[in-house]
């Protein structure tokens, strides 16, 4: 196996931070690769905005915790709390990707290869990352304005995805590759 490949076949969500800050030079090389993603027609609808300002991602978190407890669903919060009750893992550093929405679905799509480009070049660092979809939360009625200007979003993009980045506590395995997931007509 190349080392791509390697890559991409050990990473795997890690739930588990050490809460030491990634160097700028691990930070920069995730943020370049986060930019060199495809995306329909080149528009690159997205921002890349990293985050490593501790209370800023202790209040991200209270605030999401918040909005998730409040669903009248539990399972959520109930299955965060069975993880060890924190939504970041203790993550030193979260990268947000807000989107330009438009009636382009492929607005989201490309907000998800910027993901996966931002969770590989992670692994490919010997960093953990875990791709947190739950961190829209945090963009509760109440807070949305605010944490949409103190995250610097661009006017009228919304939350897309956010990645946790760190050191991993102890390293775990990826997940089984289901090969019946994969066809051949020949
Ligand atoms: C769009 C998306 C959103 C996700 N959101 C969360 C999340 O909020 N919290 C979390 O712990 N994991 C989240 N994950 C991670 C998935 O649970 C994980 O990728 C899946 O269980 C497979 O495990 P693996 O990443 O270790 O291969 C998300 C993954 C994706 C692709």
């Amino acid at each position: 196996m190349n080392e791509t490949l390697k890559t991409i076949a050990s990473r795997y969500s890690c739930r588990n931070f050490t809460g030491e800050i990634p160097s700028s030079e691990q930070l920069q090389a995730i943020a370049d690769a986060a930019i060199q993603s495809p995306s329909a027609n080149n528009s690159q609808r997205w921002k890349v905005i990293v985050i490593r300002n501790k209370e800023l991602i202790g209040e991200l978190e209270t605030e999401a915790m918040k909005s998730i407890a409040e669903l009248p669903d539990k399972a959520i919060y109930d299955s965060i709390n069975s993880r060890g009750g924190k939504l970041f893992y203790n993550a030193p550093c979260i990268v947000f990707v807000p989107i330009e929405p438009s009636n382009i679905a492929s607005a989201s799509l490309d907000c998800g290869i910027v993901s996966q480009n931002i969770a590989l070049a992670a692994e490919s660092l010997g960093l953990g990352s875990c791709i947190c979809g739950l961190a829209r939360f945090a963009f509760s009625e109440s807070k949305e304005a605010y944490f949409k200007e103190k995250l610097n979003f661009p006017e009228g993009y919304e939350f897309g995805m956010s990645v946790l980045i760190g050191k991993a506590v102890t390293v775990t395995s990826a997940h089984n590759p289901n090969r019946e997931k994969i066809t051949y007509i020949d």
